[in-house]
C-alpha cells in the first residue's frame, strides 16, 4: 500500500531538537518523546486543520468528558529503519481500521485516512532521526483520541482531540515473565468493550496486575468472565500456547483483541508449515499439559512486546514452569516477524510500508 498524502496541514517546527540529550541505548519503554506531535481537533461534526507541533501540554476543560467518563482509545504501532535508512511502517492499515472500529464503539467518530496515515507519514518524515538503526531499535507510535467536550452529563462529547505522539523504544518487558491465570477478574464481558483499544480496557487491569505483582507474577492471563474456564489474553497481549508441535490461540470475540502481531504470527507459523488451531483452550487443558510435559510454551504477542516468552504460569496456587527447549516457536516466529520488520528477509506478504 501506500499511505496516503496529507497536503492540508499546518507545521511548526521545535527551535531546538532534544535528541542530543537521549540515552538511545538505556531507553525504559514509553517514558521519552520526540520532539513534535500531531493534533487535530474535531468540533460539531468537523475535524479541523491539522497541525504537527512541538511536543508539549495542552490546557483541557477539566469536565472534559475524557476525565469523567473515559472516553478514550488509542493504538500502537511501530516505526522500523532499514540498512539504508529508510523508515517502514508494519501493516498501518490494520492500525488505522482497528482504531476507527475502536472510535464506533466508544460512539466517538472516526479518524478521516488522511489525518491519521497521511499526518502520520508527515510527523514521521519530520521525525526520522529518532527511529535508530539495528534490530531492536523502534519508534514507538501512539495514535489517540480523547473527548476533550465539556459537561459531566454522561453522554458522548461533541468536542474531540486526535493525537499521534512518537517514542523511540526497546523492549517491553525486562527480564522473565510469570503470569498468575484470573480465576475472579475478567478483562472484559460479552457485549462490552473488550475488543476495542479503549483505554479503559486497560486501566481494568491495574488493579487485578498490582495484586498479581505483589505475588511475584509480571502479568495475568485473562480467562472468559462467564466461567473462567477458556484462556484469553496475557497481560496486554494476545497469547499462544504450544502443546507438542501445536500452536493454539483463541479466536477473536467481542472479548479479545484482534491483534494485528497475533494475527501476522498465525499467518507466519503456517507459512513455516507450523500447525495452528485457532480456538479456545481450557485451563484444565493447559494445566494437564503441564503436568504431562506436552506443554513446550507459552508466549504473549503484541506491538509494543513483540514475542514475550511466559516461563511459568500459576493457578490455584499450583506453579508450574515451563520447560527450557531449543528450536522454541517464540524464538523463531520473533526472528522470522523482526526480520520483516527490519526488512532484513522478503515480506512476502505486503506488510511493510516505506515512509
Ligand atoms: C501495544 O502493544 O502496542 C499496546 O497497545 C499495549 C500497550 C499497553 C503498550
Amino acid at each position: 500500500m501506500n499511505l496516503p498524502e496529507i497536503v492540508n496541514i499546518d507545521i511548526t517546527k521545535a527551535p531546538i531538537s532534544k535528541i542530543n540529550q537521549v540515552d538511545f541505548d538505556n531507553l525504559t519503554f514509553g517514558n521519552v518523546f520526540t520532539d513534535h506531535m500531531l493534533v487535530c481537533d474535531y468540533e460539531d461534526g468537523v475535524w479541523k486543520k491539522p497541525t504537527i507541533e512541538p511536543y508539549a501540554p495542552f490546557t483541557i476543560d477539566p469536565s472534559a468528558k475524557v476525565f469523567h467518563y473515559g472516553q478514550a482509545i488509542f493504538e500502537g504501532m511501530k516505526a522500523y529503519k532499514d540498512e539504508s535508512d529508510d523508515v517502514w511502517l508494519f501493516r498501518p492499515d490494520e492500525n488505522y481500521i482497528r482504531f476507527n472500529k475502536s472510535a464506533s464503539r466508544m460512539a466517538m467518530p472516526e479518524v478521516p485516512e488522511e489525518v491519521f496515515l497521511g499526518g502520520l507519514k508527515q510527523l514521521l518524515e519530520i521525525e526520522k532521526e529518532w527511529v535508530k538503526k539495528g534490530k531492536g531499535n523502534t519508534l514507538y507510535i501512539r495514535p489517540f483520541m480523547i473527548a476533550t467536550g465539556s459537561g459531566v452529563i454522561a453522554a458522548p462529547a461533541k468536542f474531540y482531540r486526535f493525537m499521534i505522539i512518537l517514542s523511540p523504544a526497546k523492549a517491553y518487558y525486562s527480564g522473565e515473565v510469570k503470569v498468575l491465570i484470573a480465576e475472579h477478574f475478567s478483562r472484559a464481558a460479552n457485549g462490552g468493550i473488550g475488543a476495542a483499544k479503549a483505554a479503559g480496557n486497560y486501566s481494568a487491569q491495574f488493579y487485578p496486575t498490582k495484586l498479581a505483582n505483589d505475588l511475584g507474577f509480571q502479568q495475568i492471563i485473562w480467562t472468559d468472565d462467564a466461567t473462567h474456564t477458556k484462556l484469553e489474553e496475557a497481560g496486554t497481549m494476545n497469547v499462544f500456547f504450544r502443546i507438542n508441535d501445536t500452536l493454539f490461540t483463541a479466536p477473536t470475540s467481542e472479548r479479545i483483541l484482534d491483534g494485528i502481531t497475533r494475527k501476522s504470527i498465525i499467518d507466519l507459523a503456517k507459512r513455516e508449515n507450523i500447525d495452528v488451531e485457532v480456538r479456545s483452550v481450557l485451563v484444565s487443558e493447559l494445566v494437564e499439559a503441564a503436568k504431562n510435559g506436552s506443554l513446550k510454551e507459552i508466549f504473549g504477542a503484541g506491538t509494543a512486546a513483540v514475542v514475550n516468552p511466559i516461563v511459568g504460569f500459576s493457578y490455584k496456587e499450583e506453579y508450574f514452569e515451563l520447560p527450557k527447549i531449543e528450536n522454541s516457536f517464540a524464538t523463531e516466529i520473533k526472528e522470522k516477524l523482526t526480520n520483516i520488520q527490519y526488512k532484513l528477509a522478503e515480506d512476502t506478504f505486503n506488510w511493510t510500508v516505506k515512509i
